[in-house]
């Protein structure tokens, strides 16, 4: 079990994080046409090789989530996870297949992806895949989430993690509390909480070692359609107090998700979080949009200019290791 914890020291200690790059290909289609580019799976392998070809995955990038379709490519004749490892990063893999409806509660969701998982996690194993994935997703409302969502998602990402565990890789444990809605920080504060205590409840009676699970959660933030402003001094303070009563010592470290959060927030964010914690976890990132919204806004200009989008990646993951080691500020934000 001390492998799973030496896994799980090497994608997030040392300054480095994840480069959640597992965006599904409905989503992926998404963030493409969004930025006026065909999503075909050649387009999909360019953008995602050109970061993993960058600089900044031997210094800054600890591991990076793949999708199924990923995984299981080629660039030039090199196997992507490959690519990645020779880097000095740790691959992994999304595990999940996504949230669907919850029966009896008409909003909300329940993540599926456990039937047949063991076998497709021996494959992934087969493939170079060291680490794995599972995202539970919670809305905020007056009723929201309820009991059920919380507790049979907490079930899902125990049973998920305890199959990760058993074919020898570290299960990121995500439960995603959505920025949507018009609440305070203090009621996200509330249901977060909730939230990852009963996670913890079910992967300790599940047997889940801990000091081979990183937890990636949200930050502590009002609802996007809240008229709350709190500083990122408030969001650290807030954040820090949630996971510092929720989360059990023994887990190696915390990786957040971006959520929705602009580059600069999460950015900032992570720094203030690492400038006040005074815990032991290790605090790093786990970002999709705020590693690669910039980059894929540059490469969409020109497909081909590789080392133009592999400087604006890089930039980013730079600030985004420094602020893991509260090393961030905005002198060094704008060099
Ligand atoms: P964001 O950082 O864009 O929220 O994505 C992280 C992720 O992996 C969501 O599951």
């Amino acid at each position: 079990m001390s492998e799973l914890n030496n896994i799980a020291l090497k994608i997030i200690g040392n300054g480095k994080g994840i480069l959640a790059a597992d965006e599904s290909t409905g989503t992926m289609t998404k963030r493409l046409e969004n930025v006026k580019v065909k999503s075909s799976s050649e387009n999909r392998l360019k953008f995602r090789h050109t970061l993993f070809s960058s600089k900044s995955m031997t210094t800054c990038i600890g591991g990076v989530i793949l999708y199924d379709e990923t995984i299981k490519q080629e660039f030039d004749s090199r196997k992507i996870p490959k690519i990645i490892s020779d880097k000095g990063a740790v691959p992994g893999i999304k595990v999940d297949t996504g949230a669907k409806n919850l029966a009896n509660s008409s909003e909300e969701k329940i993540t599926e992806g456990l039937d047949g998982l063991r076998d497709r996690l021996k494959e992934y194993y087969k493939l170079g895949a060291r680490f794995t994935k599972w995202r539970g997703v919670y809305i905020i409302s007056n009723n929201y989430p309820s009991k059920i969502a919380i507790s049979t998602n907490a079930h899902a990402l125990a049973r998920y993690s305890a199959l990760a565990q058993e074919a020898g890789m570290v299960p990121i444990v995500e439960p995603e509390v959505l920025m949507d809605g018009n609440h305070t920080a203090e009621i996200c504060l509330t249901k977060t909480s909730e939230v990852i205590k009963k996670c913890f409840e079910e992967l300790i009676l599940q047997k889940v070692d801990l000091k081979g699970v990183i937890l990636k959660p949200n930050m502590i933030l009002p609802g996007s359609k809240s008229d709350q402003k709190i500083s990122s001094d408030e969001v650290a303070e807030l954040t820090l107090k949630c996971l510092n009563e929720s989360v059990p010592n023994e887990i190696p470290g915390i990786a957040f998700l971006s959520g929705g959060q602009t580059e600069i927030e999460a950015t900032k964010n992570l720094d203030t979080i690492n400038k006040k914690n005074k815990s032991a976890f290790i605090m790093s990132y786990s970002y999709g949009r705020a590693l690669q919204q910039s980059a894929l806004k540059y490469w969409s200009k020109n497909l081909d200019d590789v080392n133009g989008t592999q400087n604006v990646f890089n930039h980013r993951a730079n600030m985004c290791s420094l602020a893991s080691q509260g090393k961030w500020t905005e002198q060094v934000e704008k060099k």
